[in-house]
């Protein structure tokens, strides 16, 4: 008996070679598209952190003017120093509400004192203090993506 010798390459190799160059096709594939994806990300831009309020807006002293927008509330302490402060409660992101006592999340019952101190609940840190400037224009500037310690008071006038 004759035995058949085999010639070039059988239909088998061909498709496990086909295989093998697919799958090397889509893992290049899908490299080459989250190095795209790297190196040109999607951008969104949120609420701008900064905000200007005209000097003839500032509260009376001892008073406080909340801005809903922007999540913060401004305070007069004297004729020539403000505080802002932070409403974003540092547990899981709220908005806390002012009471007479000082702040109360809504979300999990945080509480806050007048200066923003934790005084209950799961929240694990004071309320942030946060930038105040006097810019150009007669107006001041609060930077909310700042965070610094309580009381820290700022000359505007
Ligand atoms: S988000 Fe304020 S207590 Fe949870």
């Amino acid at each position: 008996m004759e035995k058949r010798e085999k010639k070039g390459t059988s239909r088998r190799e061909l498709i496990l070679l086909g295989s093998a160059f697919g799958l090397m096709g889509l893992a290049a594939a899908g490299t080459g598209g989250a190095l795209f994806k790297y190196m040109f990300p999607v951008v969104s831009y949120g609420t701008p952190k900064k905000f200007l309020v005209p000097m003839e807006d500032l509260p009376d002293i001892g008073d406080e003017l909340i801005f809903e927008d922007q999540k913060v509330i401004l305070r007069r302490q004297s004729e020539t120093e403000v505080a802002a402060i932070s409403l974003v409660c540092t547990h899981l992101g709220c908005t806390v509400n002012r009471v007479e006592t000082g702040f109360q999340c809504p979300c999990h019952g945080s509480q806050y004192d007048s200066d923003g101190i934790v005084v209950g609940g799961p929240a694990p840190r004071t309320l942030p203090w946060l930038e105040v400037k006097r810019v150009p224009g007669n107006q001041i500037e609060i930077d909310s993506g700042t965070s610094l310690p309580e009381n820290s008071f700022f000359a505007v006038v």
